[in-house]
């Protein structure tokens, strides 16, 4: 396909409007099956997110004034239009994306069910009534906390899209996204939608860019309240010091290195059915990805020997490929990381049991494939355990205990998720309240929904979102009292 028949975005979304960059640039989005460019996206500047950063503003006090039901009605009218947009979403993000078509429907029909969530979320931003005595009247109203900036990465753009814009706009903020440079275009589908369904201009806004001159921007932004990001702890630290100077408020949804625990008491085929799919899948780029399989002795020959042979049964492939189980990296760069840490764990003294290489056979060869890889014999203590990889790489350790698997499941930065496998209920219950993570599965794994909240311990970030505490990080409380006698001691009475 040459240049000209691509695909354009030629536009960036600011006050309903679809409008052109100011300084005019555009880039290639590159499909990662291929490694060539398939789309051309309009990428803005500082001066974009300042027009956009103002109309937010400027539509801010009438959306805050909206009455929850009818936010509500906007957001169920937005699950419509997405439900009915399917077909095109999923074909645009999986193109961007490189996430098989299969997994990409499943993933984004969900989606539905989550604005229709953040919907019925809407009308519910009451405060509480505190009882005192009967001279005073105490009560808690919530307000939006203004401004968001959402700033997504590029494993899952519709998805993390959703779960900051759903509750923004249900909280009555209003939102500028930058998605990220590597896949820019389904959010541009999404405000389309986003104007079909009716929201004021300047309630939500695009701003395609990349992380430094757009990203930046946006969160040093002195009139940008809040930021709610997904994406690396390195990167979230950093926003930590760009957005200090108006104390600006964060939720963070940063990275994993989730334990997956296997006890030899286990139903050991269940458990590795959910341990495969859960370092493979995506290509193994999800922060909840049990990346870490921690193994009982007893069993560990035998989960080392399941891996591999499951690892060499992927069927990696293009991404519109109805059998594809994994698809490509979803650029470049996230190849050579995880094609590094196969060096790196060599170079510990990990043992390679399967994959480990870029995928050079016919077809494949310019996309950024890489084989399914498993080591074993290893501890720990190694980078291939404690860092975040982002590729399908598993990492295998054996644990003696109870007590051994728990300190090591712990053992770690993050604390995102983690599972645990057990047929005894007594152990469940005992090793799931000792570890530190925001979410643990029991028997299942990657159990992610609407109505459960999400989100880190540790370095794995700041607040949750899903669940009832999906609008807490949107909202400020403000907490009124009032006289009922409407009198006032004097303090420095005449003598
Ligand atoms: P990143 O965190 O740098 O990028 C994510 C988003 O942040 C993108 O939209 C990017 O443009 C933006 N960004 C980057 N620098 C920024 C800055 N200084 N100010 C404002 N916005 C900025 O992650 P990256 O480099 O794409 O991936 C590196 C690693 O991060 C991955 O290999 C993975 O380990 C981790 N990661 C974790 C994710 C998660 O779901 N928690 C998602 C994506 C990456
Ligand atoms: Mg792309």
């Amino acid at each position: 396909m040459s240049l000209s028949d691509q695909p354009r975005y030629d536009h960036l979304f600011i006050d309903g409007e679809w409008v052109l960059p100011l300084d005019g640039e555009t880039a290639e989005s590159i499909d990662p099956a291929t490694g060539r460019g398939w789309a051309t996206v309009a990428m803005g500047g500082p001066a974009d997110v300042d027009r956009a950063v103002a109309a937010a503003r400027a539509a801010y006090p009438g959306w805050r004034r909206t009455p929850g039901h009818v936010r509500a009605a906007h957001l169920r009218r937005l699950a419509d239009l997405f439900q009915a947009a399917l077909p095109e979403l999923v074909a645009v993000e999986s193109r961007d994306t490189g996430t098989p078509i299969t997994d990409m429907r499943g993933g984004l029909a969900g989606q539905v069910q989550w604005y229709q969530w953040f919907a019925s979320l809407a009308d519910k931003t009451h405060g509480t009534t505190v009882p005192f005595d009967d001279t005073v009247h105490a009560f808690t109203t919530r307000v939006p906390v203004g401004v968001v900036g959402a700033i997504v990465p590029w494993n899952a753009p519709l998805l993390t899209t959703c779960l900051k814009v759903g509750a923004a706009l249900a909280a009555g903020c209003t939102v500028v996204l930058k998605p990220a440079e590597q896949t820019p275009v389904s959010a541009l589908h999404l405000a389309r939608l986003v104007a079909e369904a009716g929201f004021p201009p300047g309630v939500f806004n695009v701003v395609n860019g990349t992380g430094a001159r757009v990203g930046a921007h946006l969160v040093a932004h002195p009139d940008v309240d809040k930021i709610s990001f997904t994406g690396s702890t390195a990167t979230g630290r950093r926003m930590l010091v760009d957005g200090s100077a108006n104390l600006k408020r964060f939720t963070f949804e940063l990275g994993g290195k989730a334990p997956h625990i296997i006890f030899d008491d286990a139903d050991v085929d269940q458990a590795l059915n959910a341990a495969t799919a859960s370092a493979f899948r995506l290509c193994g780029q999800s922060c909840a990805l049990g990346s870490r399989v921690l193994v009982h002795r007893p069993i560990y020959d035998r989960v080392v020997d399941e891996f591999r042979l499951r690892a060499g049964r992927v069927r990696v492939g293009m991404p519109d490929d109805e059998s594809v189980r994994m698809g490509p990296q979803s650029h470049a760069a996230q190849l050579e990381k995880t094609l590094s840490y196969v060096d790196i764990g060599r170079a510990e003294g990990a043992d390679l049991v399967a994959g480990g290489n870029r995928i050079t056979r016919d077809g494949l060869a310019d996309g950024f494939f890489v084989e399914p890889t498993v080591f074993a014999g290893a501890t720990n203590e190694m980078r291939i355990a404690r860092e975040e990889i982002f590729g399908p790489v598993a990492t295998l350790i054996p644990f003696d205990d109870e007590d051994e698997a728990v300190a090591m499941a712990n053992d770690t930065d993050y604390g995102l998720t983690a599972g645990l496998w057990t047929r005894d209920l007594a152990r469940a219950h005992r090793v799931s309240n000792r570890i530190d993570a925001g979410s643990v599965w029991v028997n299942t794994y990657s159990f992610v929904r609407w109505n459960l909240p999400y989100g880190g311990f540790k370095a794995s970030g700041w607040g949750r979102e899903n669940g009832l505490d999906a609008l807490a990080p949107y909202l400020e409380t403000r907490t009124t009292v009032m006289s009922l006698t409407g009198t006032f001691p004097d303090n420095f009475p005449e003598n």
